[in-house]
């Protein structure tokens, strides 16, 4: 297994990160995660337009270009035969002497990248479909950053873990905002998707936009606006999206059934439909 640090494909029990990474002292860093299916590198374009929209918020200059960048994950995900899974990719503020204020100009950033198999087309969760748990939504205000600051999240996701399931719906006053690590839609009984529409309240999730653009094709109605707990378990179907989930039928939310507590019709369509075309 290889990693990319600073320009170098390094093999992973060599990479070092120093004590005074800014990402390790103040997670002064942005990340990106995207998915590797059949060989290749699925919304890599849309991911990296992301990832220069997280660098430019937080004020660090994107070390490479799109194209630069791609080539580089091409490398890694063939250096490590990863046929099926995800690369992972980390900028930091770079290292500095502990203080708070960004370091002097010229300190260059920490670039990190590495991928991790995992099965993503016959993953036996998304046959059967997911519970969730809804949890109180910590985080800042800025969540619309792809922040390396996870706390929040790692809580969240560790709460779902110790009830034995898959995610996290996180809420603010009583609409759910999205997952710990993914975009929550449900259906509605008349057949509406729904989601959160874009804001700082939520990360503008990749597989969400590719996603709604099948549902369109598919004549689907989609509303984004705010959802309530209470409308999430009184709706027909309800699943969650992700680079590494995909489509994620949720099958129960609190304990409670969603539909007929299977996968529901329409969120199996989008998967299969997602799946091919990333292909
Ligand atoms: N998480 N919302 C949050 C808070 C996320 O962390 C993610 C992705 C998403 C979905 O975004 P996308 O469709 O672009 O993957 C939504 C990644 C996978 C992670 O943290 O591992």
């Amino acid at each position: 297994r290889t990693v990319f640090l600073n320009g170098d494909f390094v093999p992973f029990e060599e990479a070092r990160i120093p004590v005074m990474d800014r990402g390790f002292l103040f997670a002064d860093g942005i990340y990106e995660v995207a998915a590797i299916i059949d060989g290749k590198l699925v919304d890599e374009v849309a991911h990296l337009a992301r990832l220069d929209r997280s660098l430019r918020a937080i004020e660090i200059a994107n070390p490479y270009t799109s194209e630069e960048w791609i080539a580089l994950m091409r490398e890694l995900a063939a250096r490590d035969e990863v046929r099926e899974g995800l690369v992972y990719i980390e900028v930091t503020r770079g290292v500095a002497e502990r203080d708070f204020p960004f370091p002097p100009e010229g300190t260059p950033p920490t670039v990190v990248m590495f991928t991790q198999a995992k099965r993503i087309l016959g993953a036996p969760a998304a046959e059967k479909g997911v519970a969730v748990i809804t949890v109180p939504d910590l985080r800042w205000k800025r969540r619309d950053i792809k922040s390396v600051a996870l706390l929040a999240q790692v809580l969240a996701k560790q709460e779902a873990a110790r009830a034995g399931v898959s995610e996290a719906w996180m809420v603010e006053d009583g609409h759910v905002t999205e997952g710990g690590s993914s975009t929550a839609f449900i259906i509605t009984p008349d057949d509406r998707l729904v989601t959160r529409p874009l804001s700082n309240a939520v990360l503008p999730g990749i597989t969400r936009i590719a996603v709604m653009q099948l549902a369109r094709e598919m004549q689907l109605t989609i509303e984004e606006r705010l959802f309530t707990v209470e409308e999430a378990l009184c709706a027909r179907e309800a699943f969650y999206t992700s680079a590494s989930a995909i489509v994620m039928p949720v099958v129960t939310i609190d304990g409670k059934a969603i539909g007929d507590g299977s996968p529901g019709p329409m969120t199996k369509r989008l998967r299969e439909v997602y799946l091919a075309l990333a292909r």
